[in-house]
């Protein structure tokens, strides 16, 4: 990270009346230079305006890297094509998480230690049960998680590193857990225990979709493919559910709260809701006959209805998850024997119609991950309301890895975005007697 720490020799001016300031101008490692405006509050009495943050670096990371006009995303450095397709999730979380891939010793200290903490305290289980059965299981992930840091109090003072790895271990291994848990109360069956024979994909699979009256076989196809997606959605830089995370870790709340927040964020139709709300729409549109009446729908300004699983605040290309994604679909088909998905026809059909429509291509909205994972969630056996729950398993080590870059670094503050008031000026209290 020299480049980024190190000011370039070159400097941005800016001009306001008879007066201007240099600021400096910052290189990445790769991606577009940063002008830094940290001073430019005390310098100028100005702050900048960027709602949204289409503009603004909120922070400096070395885990990440996404080019959104050539469709690139780095873990590490490392192509998600060629981790997807040659390593395995707990390999990806120990890159994301120590910056390297693992040699074999530390790719199998990594998995024993994951494995041994794959069970939750047994008092969870009576928490789960205050829920009503039809709670969304996002409702139940979020509340869950939240409130790991009641049963874990050993793992939350984040000034040790050695408690911010274990509530870090812990997480990565307990939320499929928990995410298993949440499905099955909402189903109505007995929790199935974790079994740490078995990888961490199989043992994801076999705990939602064992029962106690029958044994329940993983097909290693299935397996990888669940493994594939977890490591597509594993870390996605500063997206909202992640900044959401950085934010409150850096008031110096426990790793599980934090956590928790990001679940919540992740929860929306716009960021991790979109691939639960892609298969309903695909669902509702019902037909290739009516897919352009649900086009001209998304195109109308005057109607708030979008093509859910399309359009990227980054990806202005395909979405290279996109296309793994429609890769393992049809391969998770394939491997069920379902040849004809009357959904996957129509999403095929749609996406082939929208990237020929000149609103579509003019605005560079393509497929996103959110687009393929839904057909292929529902032919693995989970109901919509579970697809959002899986994002945020796989999403977890993302999430931490960011939150501990941010806890170690000897610079952190306290997050603290400032505002353009456009409110009330001072006016003085009326009494209520007064009032008109
Ligand atoms: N359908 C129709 N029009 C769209 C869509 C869409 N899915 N997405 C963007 N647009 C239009 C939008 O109306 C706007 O048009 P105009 O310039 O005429 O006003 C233009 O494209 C730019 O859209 P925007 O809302 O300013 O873009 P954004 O960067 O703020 O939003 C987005 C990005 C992902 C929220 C948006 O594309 C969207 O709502 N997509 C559908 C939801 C979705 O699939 N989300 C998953 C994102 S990937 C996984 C994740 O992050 O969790």
């Amino acid at each position: 990270m020299d480049a980024i720490n190190g000011t370039s020799a070159k400097t941005a001016t800016l001009s306001i009346g008879d007066k201007s300031w240099d600021l400096p101008i910052l290189n990445g490692t790769i991606g577009p230079q940063v002008v830094d405006i940290g001073k430019l509050y005390g310098q100028t009495g100005m702050f900048t305006y960027d709602p949204g943050f289409t503009s603004t670096a909120s922070c400096e990371s070395q885990i990440t890297y996404i080019d959104g006009d050539e469709g690139v995303l780095l873990y590490r450095g490392y192509p998600i094509e060629q981790l997807a397709e040659d390593g395995d999730f707990l390999e990806t979380c120990y890159l994301l998480l120590y910056g390297e891939l693992p040699t074999a010793a530390q790719k199998a200290d990594f998995d024993y230690r994951v494995t041994r903490h794959t069970m939750v305290h047994e008092q969870m289980s009576r928490f789960f049960h205050g829920f009503r059965r039809d709670a969304h299981p996002m409702a139940v992930l979020v509340a869950s998680v939240g409130a790991l840091s009641a049963f874990y109090h050993d793992s939350t003072d984040i000034a040790d590193p050695q408690q911010r790895m274990i509530a870090s271990v812990r997480m990565i291994a307990k939320i499929p857990t928990l995410a298993a848990m949440a499905y099955k109360y909402h189903i109505g069956q007995p929790f199935v225990y974790p079994k740490n024979d078995l990888d961490y994909a199989s043992n994801f699979l076999r705990m939602c979709f064992s029962v106690p009256c029958e044994e329940y076989k993983v097909n290693p196809v299935l397996s990888r493919a669940i493994d594939r997606i977890f490591t597509l959605h594993a870390d996605h830089e500063q997206n909202a559910s992640t900044s959401t995370v950085r934010l409150a870790g850096s008031s110096g709340a426990n790793p599980f709260a934090c956590i928790a927040a990001g679940i919540a964020c992740l929860w929306g139709p716009a960021h991790g809701g979109a691939n639960e709300a892609a298969l309903k729409m695909l669902g509702e549109i019902g037909s290739v006959e009516r897919i352009p009446e649900f086009i001209k729908r998304a195109k109308d300004k005057n109607d708030p209805f979008r093509l859910m699983g399309f359009g990227h605040r980054v990806y202005k290309n395909y979405d290279p998850r996109a296309k793994i994604m429609q890769k393992t679909c049809h391969e998770v088909l394939g491997e069920l024997g379902i040849k004809d998905d009357p959904l996957l026809d129509i999403a095929v059909e749609l996406e082939r119609i929208a990237l020929q429509d000149e609103y579509f291509v003019e605005r560079k909205l393509y497929p996103n991950i959110d687009f393929y994972s839904g057909i292929t969630l529902r032919a693995l056996g989970f109901p919509t309301s579970m697809f959002t729950v899986l994002f945020a398993l796989a999403r977890t080590v993302g999430w931490i890895g960011q939150w501990k870059e941010m806890i170690e670094d000897p610079g952190q503050r306290i997050g603290r975005p400032r505002q353009l008031y456009t409110g009330a000026q001072r006016r003085d209290y009326v009494p209520i007697a007064r009032r008109k």
